[in-house]
């Protein structure tokens, strides 16, 4: 791991030295400012990780060093941490309505120093690594949408299919991870279709035999596309399998029952319920109403009893109509 830079802004040199040696001896990076303005432009030159910043200052204090770090949106995660003396106490209050993380009362104890700094670096990885799996999700539904560009009919698709296929697993009590393996593994279900050609993809009418071999790979072909990324490979049950049926009849394996990874099965049935409420070239679509009674229909046959009494739960508290009207 890279060291984590700290900016210590104090105009105190005494005190801006001791802390910098305190600092360095703990494997931290320091870059040092005398007031607000020095320390605005030591980060024009670089980001540091932490701000610890002292409050009265000449020419620009710490508020104003606050306010403008904060004004900047790619500083705005930024921890700052506010050094004051106790004779300035009624300004820690000033500082706490600004929203900074912290403040510290002058003197200081080293190891109060260097826990509050600790800690306030690992809230910060924490929110970066929240931020960084939100953009990893949202750049997958961007490519799964992409797919569907192509294919307008399945507008919205994914979004719905990881919408219902989330509600079911709620019911079963899934725990937040497998939720979100399953969301991943919904918006990439059928992301092989990539690799469908455009005039199979758009075909104004039910497809020929060997049309419909040409479909038939698409869970296998975005198994490979994923396959390597370690990050998606909790999606690749679902991309694989979720057409395959309870009975065996389904591909690419005609895996049977429990067989068939639980995940994929869930989203079997949110894949065709969706698929049966959504208007295509060649067939008009059906009501909820009546893809839920088709869902029904099929269970024991194509789709797991257990998933279809938990999608009939969900049915029950309308919470795959609000889905379903979601999308317009
Ligand atoms: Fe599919
Ligand atoms: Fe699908």
């Amino acid at each position: 791991m890279t060291e984590e830079t700290i900016l210590l802004v104090e105009d105190s040199d005494v005190l801006r030295q001791g802390l910098k040696s305190l600092l360095e001896q703990e494997n931290y990076a320091v870059i040092t400012g005398g007031n607000g303005k020095e320390a605005l432009d030591e980060m024009e030159v670089m980001t540091p990780d932490l701000i610890l910043a002292d409050i009265l200052m000449p020419e620009m204090d710490g508020y104003e060093l606050f306010e403008a770090v904060r004004s900047k949106p790619e500083w705005i995660s930024i921890p700052f941490i506010f050094l004051t003396a106790r004779i300035e106490r009624k300004h820690i209050l000033a500082g706490k309505r600004l929203g900074a993380e912290d403040y510290l009362l002058k003197p200081i104890s080293p190891e109060d120093l260097l826990t509050a700094i600790r800690s306030r670096l690992g809230r910060s990885q924490q929110l970066l690594l929240a931020q960084l799996h939100e953009s990893y999700e949202a750049s997958l539904i961007m490519l799964a949408n992409a797919i569907e560009v192509r294919d307008p009919y399945t507008r919205g698709h994914v979004e719905r299919v990881m919408n219902y296929a989330q509600t079911i697993a709620e019911y079963l009590g899934w725990t937040a991870i497998e939720i979100n393996n399953l969301r991943f593994g919904s918006i990439l279900h059928d992301i092989g279709k990539i690799n469908i050609a455009e005039n199979i993809l758009h075909k104004e009418g039910p497809l020929s035999d060997e049309e419909w071999v040409e479909m038939r790979k698409h869970p296998e072909m975005g198994a490979e596309l994923v396959k390597g990324i370690h990050y998606l490979v909790p999606a690749l049950p679902v991309i694989l399998y979720h057409h395959e049926r309870w009975n065996g009849s389904g591909y690419p394996y005609g895996l049977k029952e429990e067989k068939i990874p639980v995940s994929a099965r869930i989203v079997a049935i949110a894949d065709s319920f969706d698929a049966m409420t959504t208007e295509r070239p060649y067939r008009k679509e059906l009501t909820p109403e009546q893809a839920f009674n088709e869902v029904v229909s099929g269970s024991g046959i194509q789709y797991d009893p257990l998933m279809v009494e938990a999608f009939q739960h969900a049915w029950e508290t309308e919470k795959i109509t609000e889905i379903f009207l979601a999308f317009p």
